[in-house]
């Protein structure tokens, strides 16, 4: 089933690509950098409509109108344009993201970025793929690798703790990044691009689908406080490898 849901979400993908005049039809959500665009809705929809029929008994969260039913045996966890900003400003770095739970539990993941054509999926037991070749997360420390720091720039009081943390990660890292997907950066962990991504406020949608991705290429994926992610309500996020793990706990 994992192969239907690729299909699906890489159609998707064309919607992304093809869109046009994208600044015209940007509408503001509550907080600052906070936007929605009539792309958002339409990869939304489509994927609602296409994944309700590979499951017609499954329901779905997504990130756009207010849909949170996680009432069903299987639930869809849906973000149609992670890196919003970026698609509006024609960054080039932004990714659909799906992630499938049964009983509560992630089971698949797919994030996929048509800018790139990269494609990162996972199912539960059997790892995680980029493009189809395996990924496993190398355990590398803070000192050997990139961190990307999530700003989220849609509340700002959480500015101040953001880059003070991102300054202590900064000291021990290679360099700092900032991305603006979510999704994305938990991936390049996963890929071995990042030794560290963190956030302090997230959705569900950022991360359902990645977080199982990470998982399953060996990553460690926690809230900053070390406690599991919930995926039925939001919070902060931190995905590293082992080592890089660690050794964010111990700074903090
Ligand atoms: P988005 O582009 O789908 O909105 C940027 O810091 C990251 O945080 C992106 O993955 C972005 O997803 C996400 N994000 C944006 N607005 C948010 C909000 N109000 N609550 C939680 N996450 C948000
Ligand atoms: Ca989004």
């Amino acid at each position: 089933m994992i192969d239907e849901i690729i299909k699906v979400v890489k159609e998707a993908g064309l919607i992304m690509l093809q869109a046009q005049n994208i600044q015209g039809g940007v509408v503001s959500k509550e907080g600052r950098a906070n936007f929605v665009t009539q792309y958002d809705v339409e990869v939304q929809h489509f994927l609602f409509d296409r994944l309700g029929k590979l499951y017609p008994t499954a329901t779905f969260v997504g990130e756009e109108e207010e849909t949170r039913n996680t009432s069903g045996e299987y639930c869809f966890i849906i973000d149609p344009i992670d890196g919003t900003t970026n698609f509006i400003m024609d960054y080039h770095h932004s990714a659909i993201s799906v992630g499938l739970m049964y009983h509560g539990q992630m089971v698949a993941g797919v994030v996929y970025n048509p800018y790139l054509n990269e494609l990162f999926h996972a199912e539960r037991g059997t790892g995680a793929y980029l493009n189809g070749k395996q990924l496993k997360a190398n355990d590398l420390p803070l000192a050997e690798g990139l961190v990307s720091i999530g700003t989220c720039p849609y509340y700002r009081d959480k500015a101040d703790v953001t880059f003070a943390l991102s300054r202590k990660l900064y000291d021990q890292a290679l360099d700092i990044r900032r991305s603006g997907s979510a999704a994305l950066d938990i991936c390049y962990v996963a890929a071995n691009r990042f030794v560290l991504y963190f956030e302090l406020l997230l959705s569900p949608w950022d991360y359902a689908a990645a977080s199982l991705i990470l998982n399953e290429a060996g990553g460690r994926i926690s809230t900053m406080e070390g406690k599991e992610l919930p995926y039925t309500s939001g919070c902060s996020t931190i995905a590293a490898t082992p080592t890089a793990f660690e050794e964010f706990f111990k700074l903090k």
